[in-house]
């Protein structure tokens, strides 16, 4: 696919699209105006039709998801994108904001009147300034337009969006967590069910979607589901993908492609121009540092959502880590688990004390002073982790150091047995 058959990349090389350019070279609010003159439910068949699996991470169906709203509800019904993206490899939804703002502002309208609210919320991870900024400017552009506020472009659809900053916790991208947080809670996950969907924000049915996901709406209503979905080359997962490439490779970036076209491998070589120094591979986290480790060997798969489940990691976010063969694994893991530790909410127990408990581990084997069981060790208290707590941040903590430990246990044997990294 090159670069002007692209969806959004095309359009990224340069500041923040205002709206006369949106207008003009993106068929701007074309699709709010179409949406308006269709019914709630055909806009819901149309995302269904086109196969957009969820972008910020667990790869659910966004049509079906939106199809979970009740009809009647005695609450008003709100619309939450996800736009805190604090995973470590994951930078997409940064760049769309950066630079199509109304893209997912017009997203943004349309799925909220397909669901029927009138107030939507943009939670934008707290570091991303420049870009709430950049926001809150389209916003208002939006809405002297026309496009947002009362009764939108004479339909009798109203919609106020507001930009809701975050103020730093990873733990704020779980969507119920994310709907506490913005409510003025503790940024602590809720218990499902009730799923945002029946119960969400201030108590009415709510969809979480993240910013790449609302941002290929307008386009699925202005060429319909069933073009999304061909864009992609597997049969459930429709449209392209913005995928990010980081860590050892000499062409880092973001890099959109037609969904399930392309292996890990040929991103790493033909995309991120292969290894730094002409090294070779020594692993890759598939999908945002949560995502289990792959090894070399691994490589040869489909970079989607079922591909790389099937062989037992996680296509996450779609940001790859990529690891050279002269990088510590041992250091890697260490770095991943302080982070998990550090931003564990506390709640379940299991994840605040095993957070903070394989970190230790991992840090003593790293610096020297590791013992030989160790390793179980780690296995064991990950699996005490394991999908026994609230919310998937106790999972995205223990599935590196389950698959780091299975998958590298040599390394990690060496650095025990010689007390410190064979390779420093
Ligand atoms: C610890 C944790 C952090 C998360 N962070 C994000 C995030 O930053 N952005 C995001 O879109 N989804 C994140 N998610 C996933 C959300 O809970 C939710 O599934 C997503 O926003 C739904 O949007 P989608 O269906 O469009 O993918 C996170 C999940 C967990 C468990």
């Amino acid at each position: 696919m090159s670069d002007t058959e692209t969806l959004f990349i095309q359009h990224f090389n340069e500041e923040a699209r205002p709206l006369s350019y949106y207008l003009k070279n993106m068929a701007g609010y074309t699709g709010l105006k179409k949406a308006l003159g269709m019914s709630q439910e055909d806009i819901i068949n149309e995302v269904k039709k086109a196969n957009v699996r969820g972008r910020g991470g667990a790869g659910f169906p966004a049509g079906v998801k939106w199809g979970f709203i009740p009809k009647q509800s005695a609450k008003p019904k709100y619309m939450v994108c996800n736009a805190d993206e604090s995973e470590p490899g994951t930078f997409k939804d940064r760049d769309l904001m950066r630079y199509t703002p109304h893209l997912l502002l017009e997203g943004i309208a349309i799925g909220s009147y397909a669901i029927g609210a009138n107030a939507a919320y943009i939670y934008i991870r707290g570091e991303y300034v420049r870009e709430a900024k950049l926001l809150e400017a389209a916003i208002n552009e939006a809405y002297q337009a026309g496009y947002l506020g009362k009764n939108i472009l004479g339909s009798g659809f109203s919609l106020d969006i507001t930009v809701h900053r975050g103020a730093g916790a990873y733990i704020c991208g779980e969507e119920t967590a994310l709907l506490n947080s913005l409510e003025g809670k503790r940024g602590e996950p809720r218990v499902k069910p009730p799923f945002p969907a029946i119960a969400g924000a201030f108590g009415g049915p709510t969809i979480v979607n993240n910013v790449e996901t609302l941002a290929g709406v307008p386009f699925i209503i202005n060429n319909g589901g069933d073009w999304y979905a061909k864009l992609g080359k597997l049969e459930k997962s429709g449209g392209t993908r913005l995928f990010g490439i980081s860590g050892h490779v000499k062409r880092p970036g973001i890099y959109e492609l037609p969904s399930g076209s392309i292996t890990i491998r040929e991103l790493i070589y033909d995309y991120g121009h292969g290894i730094l120094g002409d090294k070779k591979l020594k692993a890759v986290i598939p999908g945002g540092s949560s995502a289990p480790v792959l090894t070399a060997d691994e490589i040869d798969v489909i970079a989607d959502v079922d591909p790389i489940m099937k062989i037992g990691s996680m296509f996450g976010s779609a940001g790859m880590i990529v690891v050279s063969e002269d990088y510590c694994v041992v250091k890697l893991l260490a770095r991943i688990s302080k982070f998990y530790a550090h931003e564990s909410c506390g709640q379940c127990t299991p994840c605040r004390e095993g957070c903070r408990w394989m970190e230790e581990v991992i840090e003593r084997i790293e610096h020297g002073h590791g013992h030989e069981q160790d390793l179980n060790l780690l296995l064991s208290i990950a699996d005490n982790i394991n999908a026994k707590t609230l919310c998937a941040l106790g999972d995205a903590a223990a599935g590196p150091v389950m698959s780091f430990v299975k998958k590298f246990r040599a390394d990690f044997e060496a650095h025990i047995r010689s007390g410190k990294c064979p390779n420093a």
